[in-house]
């Protein structure tokens, strides 16, 4: 927002995040934010604190508190969004003629938004209310918030409310909207139901396409090669086609989950029942691998050496939540194997926070007498490993490829016997 042009506040309970952003430094890994941070930071464009005092003159507050899967549930938690609202609320100094809008960015269950607005309406402050999904992916933050591929406005019904909502949205988008961006207006039930439905998609993509690969396995098909037949057809088009251990992360799994919660509550849990199956597949990946793994080993992972490269949920961040890669390490050590697990970006973190699992400094180190390598997460730096110069630092020359990006003949012809996933052997 700060790039933009606006000036920004940023308002946090978390006091260290809050100090580490003042000092112009991203609490976690994304590539350009840093600098962006500085920059204004040091320009005076943006503040970060924890006083809510500061947030009064605010012509937009947007909400972006995290919604996370409720422990032992498949709703969302709505306790950080609702604590932020009451904040709002008790600290906007909003007037008849200047309202302010409360825009929520953050996924959130169909009906959050009327909600709110029925909350603000009742408190007799000055707050008109939007929802403004987001759909940023980590790992490509910084572009896809200054060029997102579509804006999405959620405006109340009343149409003066509606109008205002709009005139503040578009004024704070106006360079957004000048590149062309398109545009989607809609009501509010439709513009939170957008987000969900996004990602609901973009999970059902995966999942099929890792059930072909369960057929792949049982068959001697090659996944790969079907994604790419497939996704040659611009009508399926070839994203999220990439089968493996399945997706992860702070959104994927736990917004397909609150979705069939709130459908569950709104009497048409039918509708997406198919997403249990998503769901299901998706979980079955973990398995798979961990079951992959132990058979390539001969039946017992006791004692056994594995050298696990990538433990982020995907590249490009030091994200673990939800991370395919740290269950499945996990669920290898829980059955007796010996892990070195290496990341790029979550080492330090995963010390702290796994003391259990080796982490060591290099690939070279890790692989060190390994009885089995597992590539987990597709950072660039591990698609051109040379398996030739690898092979004398294992005891067992065994791969498995847990995304596919492997060359299978490099790999088996440098003397690894390769594993991967839905990829039978076949010589084309
Ligand atoms: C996802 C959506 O892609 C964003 O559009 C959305 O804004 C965001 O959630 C959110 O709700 O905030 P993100 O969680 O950053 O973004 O991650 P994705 O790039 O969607 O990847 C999710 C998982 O799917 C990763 O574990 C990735 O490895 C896996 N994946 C992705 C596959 O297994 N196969 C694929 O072909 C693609």
């Amino acid at each position: 927002m700060a790039e933009l042009g606006h000036d920004v506040v940023g308002l946090d309970v978390d006091a260290a995040k809050v100090a580490m952003l003042a000092a112009g430094q991203a609490p976690f890994h994304e590539a350009g934010l840093p600098e962006l941070l500085n920059k204004h930071v040091a320009a005076g464009r943006l503040r970060f604190t924890t006083d809510a005092a500061q947030i009064r003159q605010a012509q937009i507050f947007f909400i972006g508190v995290g919604t996370p899967q409720l422990p032992g549930r498949l709703g969302a938690d709505m306790s950080y969004v609702d604590d932020a609202v009451a904040t709002v609320l008790a600290n906007s100094n909003a007037t008849a003629e200047q309202p302010a809008l409360i825009a929520g960015k953050s996924t959130v269950p169909v009906g959050t938004a009327q909600r709110i607005a029925e909350t603000c309406n009742a408190s007799g402050k000055h707050l008109l209310v939007a929802w403004n999904p987001e759909f940023l992916r980590e790992g490509h933050a910084v572009h896809d918030t200054l060029h997102p591929d579509r804006l999405v406005y959620g405006l109340p019904e009343d149409e003066a409310q509606g109008r205002q909502a709009k005139a503040l949205l578009d004024e704070c988008y106006a360079s957004v909207l000048a590149e062309g961006t398109p545009l989607v207006v809609a009501n509010y039930p439709t513009a939170e139901l957008v987000k969900v439905a996004a990602n609901s998609f973009l999970a059902t993509k995966i999942s099929f396409i890792n059930a072909m690969a369960e057929l792949c396995d049982a068959t001697d098909g090659d996944v790969t090669r079907l994604a790419e037949a497939i996704g040659y057809d611009e009508r399926i088009g070839s994203k999220f086609l990439q089968a493996g251990i399945g997706f992860g992360g702070g959104c994927l799994p736990k917004d397909i989950r609150a979705f069939m919660a709130r459908a569950g509550e709104l009497g048409v849990d039918e509708a997406l029942t198919f997403l249990r199956e998503v769901d299901a597949i998706n979980l079955r990946r973990r398995d798979h691998a961990v079951s992959l793994t132990e058979s390539a080993l001969g039946g017992s992972l006791v004692g056994r050496k594995i050298a696990v490269l990538g433990i982020t949920f995907k590249p490009d961040t030091d994200d673990l939540r939800d991370s395919p890669a740290l269950d499945i390490a996990s669920r290898l050590r829980e059955r007796g194997a010996e892990l070195a697990v290496i990341d790029p970006a979550a080492g330090a973190e995963l010390r702290r926070r796994r003391p259990e699992l080796a982490v060591p400094d290099t690939v070279t180190d890790a692989l060190q007498d390994a009885d089995a390598v597992l590539l987990l997460t597709p950072w660039r730096e591990y698609l051109s490993l040379d398996p030739v110069a690898l092979r004398p630092l294992v005891r067992q020359p065994i791969i498995i490829d847990g995304r596919n990006v492997l060359d299978p003949h490099q790999w088996s012809d440098a003397g690894w016997t390769y594993y991967g996933m839905g990829r039978g052997v076949s010589v084309w």
